[in-house]
């Protein structure tokens, strides 16, 4: 089974500024012929403020002609507890209407013993609302259901940056409280893959015997001025999986044809303050 998945294209119409890099990657993905395509968030520029934006990017992404599922980024549904753009019922309903379920499980492979891959709404963590409650509980069941199943966890924002016991890293990663909770499911249930996107950088490691996978994005690189010193490669592509019976394969691709945008170069235009 091949799986690839893409990260942070932040796709917009009325903000075309990254979408030169769509054409060259949609091409690579109908070249390696995948089973399914999954999409780790900030799929779009602002769809948090402009539901056009979520519309245009499901359309891009049905136009592959390729299966995919997507869990949403900050850029798509808002953040936990973010002081303009707060995820919410309104912002989660509109991604409902273009990118179906936040959250979601994909059982692949022999009847059983295959792999379950499950989508986390990441844009949920750390909200203190009843949704996070609601997702936490059903994360805890698609875990004790998968049997014999390996997993493969799919998110927007890293668990953590440079190991699960730090402090706050603000932006970048997942509070250290919801992040313990989520260790401590991951090591219980010996959850094999967590792969993100959210940091415009790649990385492959492992930890705990769990491999992490960070995506690269397809749509722009962020320069040190915005973004501080952390683990990680400045580069832009996605990453293929083969996902085997049992083990796996992992390969962070480069894309021929992409061009190293930076967001700094454009910051105000796309995210003015
Ligand atoms: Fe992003
Ligand atoms: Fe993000």
């Amino acid at each position: 089974m091949r799986v690839i998945q893409i990260s942070d294209t932040h796709l917009s119409a009325e903000k075309p500024h990254f979408l030169d890099n769509w054409r060259p990657l949609a091409d690579w993905i109908k070249a390696q012929r995948p089973d399914l395509v999954i999409h780790t968030g900030d799929v779009t520029v602002d769809g948090a403020g402009n539901e056009a934006d979520l519309a245009y990017a499901a359309r891009l992404l049905d136009e592959l002609g390729v299966r995919w599922r997507a869990v949403p980024g900050n850029h798509d549904v808002g953040d936990a507890g973010h002081a303009r753009q707060p995820v919410d019922a309104r912002r989660l309903a509109a991604w409902h209407r273009h990118f179906g379920p936040d959250r979601w499980i994909e059982d692949i492979g022999p009847d059983g013993t295959g792999w379950r891959l499950v989508g986390i709404d990441a844009m949920l963590i750390g909200d203190g609302a009843p949704e996070e409650a609601m997702q936490m509980a059903w994360l805890d069941e698609v875990m004790t259901t998968a049997g014999a199943q390996r997993i493969a966890w799919f998110l927007h924002r890293p668990l953590f940056l440079d190991a699960p016991q730090e402090g706050d890293r603000g932006y970048w990663s997942v509070k250290p409280q919801p992040r313990a909770a989520l260790m401590a499911l991951a090591q219980r249930h010996r959850v094999a893959l967590v792969a993100s996107g959210h940091l415009h950088k790649a990385r492959d490691f492992e930890q705990d015997a769990t491999r992490f996978v960070w995506s690269p994005a397809s749509s722009f690189l962020v320069g040190d001025a915005i973004q501080p010193d952390m683990p990680g490669e400045k580069r832009l592509g996605a990453v293929l999986y083969e996902f085997g019976n049992p083990t796996f394969a992992v390969e962070i691709a480069d894309i021929p044809g992409l061009r190293r945008h930076w967001l700094d170069d454009v910051i105000q235009q796309v995210y003015p303050r």
